[in-house]
């Protein structure tokens, strides 16, 4: 069970701004220490100083999650600043928009290694701590991670990718038993400043398609997920259309979307490009929440309060196999099924014995007989001359079938010196016949 989120440690990748501002703030005003990542500097610095002045407690790390080594420091800094980490929110992303043709190879590039192997090295990094002390990743892929739109081949791509790694990951997590719990957020189009942020090959500024929402939704579903882990959560109506669309008639949203009102206009403005991205560094600034979309805004999504939240059966099944997997593993299961019924057929069968242990049982009983009972002070010197010739070559094997043949006749004649001297060697024989068998 994931910890009350008043008493985790989060670390939010790409936290200066947007859905992760968002996030870093809602966490901390649940009671929760969050350490708060991206690469500018002072944008990180004023969300920290943000958060201390409404009494929360915030580490602001300076990150570029395309760095492997830099992303594995920022999970160090977490530990050794908090003791643990117990959620670890991916959400650090650019985006190129344009025609594949006008996009160059170096672009693809980058936006794999932010939007992608960002999300790998979050992962790398977090997932010693987490396996140690259980907790949750989460990350955001997008309603373009179940369904491509034109413009955006790169951060479509990379959104997928990003959806199939944590697929990966889940079910990995899960064969091991480990108890962390992976959620993947599908947010539909949100009013950031990630528009303001893109790089835009079309001459002009470019905008989210309706319906829009405030960042701040998509933030409630991810502090949601750090305590109730979710497969994935779709953030918005039209996250859900996209999803359902895909899965039954994906051919239909092809032709849509290759209306150009509807493919192209819808992700354009009036407005011409400024020039200014975030694609290779960080743009200037304080850092804000919201974006300046100039249309409609939607403050809450009920469908994703009442449905997108909601568990789905087959993840209860998941729960289920990593709980028997943390128990147990199938091999072992199956091995210690089979030592099970071994044991209860052994315990059922008399031990077998072979025709020379019957004829050695039967000398020996032969010559105890015909043996004078002697008297207890004689013994010592008999007995060695019985039981060299009986147990070097008779011992692992016979001396079971000895023991109930030989036994009663002779002994109570001989009761009382022969017992100690007869039994150590007759009392190790029932295993190595259990395990001859
Ligand atoms: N807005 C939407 O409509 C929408 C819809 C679906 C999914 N999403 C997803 O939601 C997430 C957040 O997006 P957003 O809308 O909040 O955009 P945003 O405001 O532009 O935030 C992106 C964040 O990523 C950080 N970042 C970018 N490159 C980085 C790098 N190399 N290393 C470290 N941090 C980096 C940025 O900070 P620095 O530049 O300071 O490093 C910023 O904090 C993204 O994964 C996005 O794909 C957004």
């Amino acid at each position: 069970m994931p910890r009350p989120v008043a008493e985790q440690v989060v670390v939010i990748v790409g936290a200066s701004t947007g859905i992760g501002r968002a996030t870093a703030m809602a966490f901390a005003a649940k009671g929760a220490r969050v350490v708060c990542a991206s690469r500018g500097t002072l944008a990180l610095e004023t969300l920290a100083q943000q958060i201390r002045r409404d009494g929360g407690d915030a580490l602001p790390v300076p990150t570029d999650v395309a760095d492997a080594a830099a992303v594995r420091s920022l999970a160090l800094a977490a530990q050794q600043h908090y003791g643990r980490i117990d959620t670890w929110v991916n959400t650090a992303a650019v985006g190129v928009w344009g025609r594949i043709e006008d996009i160059t190879d170096e672009e693809f590039d980058r936006v794999m290694r932010v939007n992608f192997l960002g999300h790998v090295h979050g992962v790398h990094a977090a997932l010693p701590a987490l396996r140690r002390a259980g907790g949750t990743l989460i990350g955001i892929s997008s309603a373009e991670g179940v369904r491509a739109v034109p413009l955006q081949a790169p951060y479509a791509a990379s959104k997928f990718a990003v959806r199939a790694f944590y697929d990966s990951l889940r079910m990995e997590l899960a064969q091991d038993g480990v108890p962390v719990t992976v959620t993947t957020i599908l947010p539909a189009s949100m009013d950031t400043p990630f528009f303001e942020h893109a790089r835009s090959k079309l001459g002009t500024m470019v905008k989210p398609p309706p319906p829009v929402y405030r960042p701040e939704v998509v933030a409630a579903s991810i502090v949601y997920a750090s305590t109730h882990p979710r497969r994935e959560i779709p953030v918005g109506g039209s996250a859900v259309v996209f999803l359902i669309g895909q899965r039954l008639c994906p051919a239909l949203f092809d032709a849509l979307l290759s209306v150009r009102h509807l493919g192209v206009r819808g992700q354009r403005t009036d407005r011409p490009d400024d020039g200014l991205d975030n694609v290779d560094r960080p743009m200037d600034g304080t850092g804000r929440v919201r974006g300046r979309h100039p249309g409609w805004v939607l403050r809450h999504s009920a469908f994703t309060r009442l449905v997108g939240r909601r568990r789905r059966p087959g993840e209860l099944l998941t729960a289920a196999v990593r709980d028997l997997h943390r128990r147990r593993s199938p091999g072992e299961t199956l091995t210690a099924a089979i030592r099970d019924l071994r044991q209860r057929r052994d315990l059922r069968r008399r031990p077998r014995r072979r025709p020379g242990e019957l004829l050695t049982g039967a000398i020996l009983s032969l010559r105890r007989r015909s043996r004078p009972s002697t008297p207890s002070s004689v013994l010592p010197s008999v007995l060695p001359s019985v039981q060299p010739s009986v147990q070097p070559s008779v011992q692992p094997s016979v001396q079971p079938s000895v023991q109930p043949s030989v036994q009663p006749s002779p002994q109570p004649s001989v009761q009382p010196s022969p017992q100690p001297s007869v039994q150590p060697s007759a009392q190790p024989s029932p295993e190595p016949i259990a395990g001859v068998r």
